[in-house]
């Protein structure tokens, strides 16, 4: 798989909770690839938490920032990025996209429910009835997450278990 992939780089795309990271960093790891992930560039770069970002600028402003990190890393020859769950909202961000593997970690709104219970770092999900937010926002980007090359329906417990590649990719 390495020489067939030759160093083409690796998008994770998925919502939130979706596990980019975690399994970003294992596949990198198998493949000898480097890890990279938008959002920690973003905060090393901003020197800020993605949640102050979203008060104090907005979150067109972290869209441009996201989109700035995504084409300031490309060429990312070797690299495996987990990108932020609103990657794929911007066309101009596709083109990046597009010149890797595009991989979608799709998970069910109940599990991310379950990871996300008590987790204050994702803006989108602060306030009232975040099951349905999380269920409008997978609606609306669902059309957009199935445009990736590989779509990945992982169960609830992937993070237990010790998967291969091949498990993991369902070709
Ligand atoms: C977002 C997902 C987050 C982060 C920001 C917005 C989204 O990244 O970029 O909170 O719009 O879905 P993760 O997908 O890594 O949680």
């Amino acid at each position: 798989l390495q020489q067939l992939l030759q160093k083409t780089p690796i998008y994770l795309v998925g919502m939130m909770g979706s596990g980019k990271s975690t399994i970003g960093q294992s596949l990198a790891t198998k493949l000898s690839y480097s890890f990279l992930d938008t959002d920690q560039v973003i905060e090393q770069v901003e020197q800020r938490k993605i949640t102050e970002i979203f008060e104090q600028d907005g979150e067109e402003k972290f869209r441009d920032m996201e989109s700035s990190v995504l084409h300031r890393i490309q060429p990312c020859l070797g690299c495996v990025v987990s990108t932020g769950g609103g990657i794929v909202l911007r066309s101009s961000n596709w083109t990046v996209l597009r010149s890797g593997i595009v991989v979608f970690l799709d998970v069910s709104v109940s599990t991310i429910m379950k990871r996300l219970l008590n987790d204050t770092s994702r803006p989108l999900l602060q306030g009232a009835e975040p099951q349905k937010r999380l269920e409008q926002i997978r609606n609306t980007r669902l059309p957009l997450y199935t445009k990736a090359d590989i779509h990945i329906r992982l169960n609830d417990s992937y993070m237990e278990e010790q998967l291969t590649l091949e498990q993991w990719i369902d070709w």
